[in-house]
């Protein structure tokens, strides 16, 4: 057998059993080489890094970390690899989940033998050819002009903040867009995404007369390079934010699936340190996998009862699939007047409020008017602190979230 052919294997599960089995499962098959196995997400990273395994064969329920994040910062650090998932439940929630990170196959536990081995076979040969198109000396990334001064482009490990109200008209687009403007600086270069593709408001709140929008990229998601991405998205002059617009025609969101626009959410995550989603109130493909994809969710009520109530339903679904904890809770329009007070809320959903954003008619009517987030226009109004404040808030716990990561991965050592 050439030594080419092999497909060295990584083995990640927290249960011993579990680890054994499926080594014992693969090992009358020739071209398979085990190169180590893990007990966790953390330690299946730091060998993925070093030991740079052809397939992955990971379990998705493990106790630090689980195998969908696991999946997703190995496809980051080795490009090549192939991830097989195994879990017990056959949740296509899950399966869609792992899938958008980067999982290449995924099997129900326990597997059948027949089954792995074959899945373990075609991911293995996925891996080989992937490595022998890297191999191909490529000058493309060193080249590929670096304008936005970050270096290598892969380097930047960006985070996706969608801005969520499952109410419509309760301010979703002006958030998106102040936060948006707000988290951008020149180490942390930031683009605005309008999730609204039948009737988004991103664009005209930012007063960009765009040529080209979300879907010059979405219909090509497989083949984006930095330069096609800077030719389409617009950039604000007064923020230096990018803006990727919805379609101008209404009918075009149909041509967008779910798959497409996750796949460039996490394309965009290599340019951008921050990669901000204006959405719709109704779930839409589109919609659902910006959530599923997102790092934080910025979940947006007012005072009354049908956005309260609405909220309250999208919580249940939140905690069902997962995504309560990437929650930072806003509060927006408050009147203190009015007797629902945020106590009040937190109490009702059982969600602590984060930030309160009052009412501000005037500065908010105008600054969207204009076309000019109120954030640029004066960073001293009190409403603009506030947005400036979450902004800190999201990137704090961004850096946090990476400080677990280096820190589990390098304890070991
Ligand atoms: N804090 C605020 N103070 C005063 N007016 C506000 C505030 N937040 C939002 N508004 C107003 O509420 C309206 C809706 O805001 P926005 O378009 O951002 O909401 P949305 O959730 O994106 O709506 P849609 O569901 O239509 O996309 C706008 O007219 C805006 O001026
Ligand atoms: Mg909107």
């Amino acid at each position: 057998m050439e030594q080419s052919d092999k497909i060295r294997v990584l083995i990640v599960d927290d249960i011993q059993e579990t680890r054994e089995n499926i080594r014992r499962m693969l090992q009358f098959e020739p071209r398979v080489e085990i190169i180590g196995a893990a007990k966790n997400g953390a330690e299946a990273i730091e060998l993925a890094t070093e030991d740079k395994p052809d397939v992955v064969i990971m379990d998705i329920n493990m106790p630090d970390m689980d195998g969908i994040t696991a999946t997703e910062a190995i496809r980051k650090k080795v490009p090549f690899a192939q991830i097989v998932v195994l879990s017990v439940q056959a949740d296509p929630s899950y399966m869609r989940r792992a899938m958008l990170a980067g999982a290449r196959d995924f099997l129900a536990k326990p597997p059948m033998i027949d089954e792995l081995t074959t899945a373990v076979r075609r991911a293995g040969d996925m891996a080989i050819e992937e490595k022998s198109k890297i191999s191909v000396p490529s000058a493309t990334v060193a080249v590929g002009g670096t304008s936005g001064g970050n270096g290598g482009y892969n380097a930047l490990n960006g985070k996706i903040v969608v801005v969520y109200s499952p109410k419509g008209g309760t301010g979703s687009s002006m958030i998106a867009t102040n936060l948006a403007v707000s988290l951008q600086s020149s180490t942390t270069p930031t683009i605005l995404v309008d999730a609204n593709l039948q009737y988004g408001d991103v664009a005209v709140m930012l007063n960009e007369q765009v040529k080209n929008n979300v879907i010059d990229l979405t219909s090509r998601v497989d083949e984006l390079d930095p330069d096609i991405v800077r030719e389409v998205a617009a950039e604000h002059t007064q923020s230096g934010i990018h803006v990727l617009a919805c379609p101008l025609q209404a009918d075009m969101a149909e041509d967008v699936t779910g798959e497409q626009f996750a796949k460039l959410l996490s394309y965009l995550t290599t340019l951008y340190a921050f990669v901000v989603v204006d959405t719709v109130s109704y779930l839409t493909d589109v919609v659902q996998s910006a959530l599923e994809y997102s790092d934080h969710i910025v979940l947006i009520t007012t005072q009354e009862i049908p956005s309260i109530k609405s909220c309250n339903l999208f919580l249940s679904l939140a905690n069902a699939s997962g995504l309560r904890d990437r929650i930072t809770f806003v509060i927006n329009r408050f009147d203190k007047r009015i007797t629902i007070t945020p106590e009040k809320i937190s109490e009702n959903l059982r969600l602590p409020v984060d930030f309160v954003i009052p009412f501000e008619e005037r500065i908010v009517t105008n600054s969207i008017n204009r076309g000019l987030p109120f954030v640029v226009e004066d960073k001293t109004y009190p409403i603009s602190k506030l947005i400036l404040n979450l902004a800190d808030s999201i990137k704090n716990k961004s850096q946090e979230s990476t400080a677990v990561l280096a820190r589990t991965s390098t304890s070991r050592r």
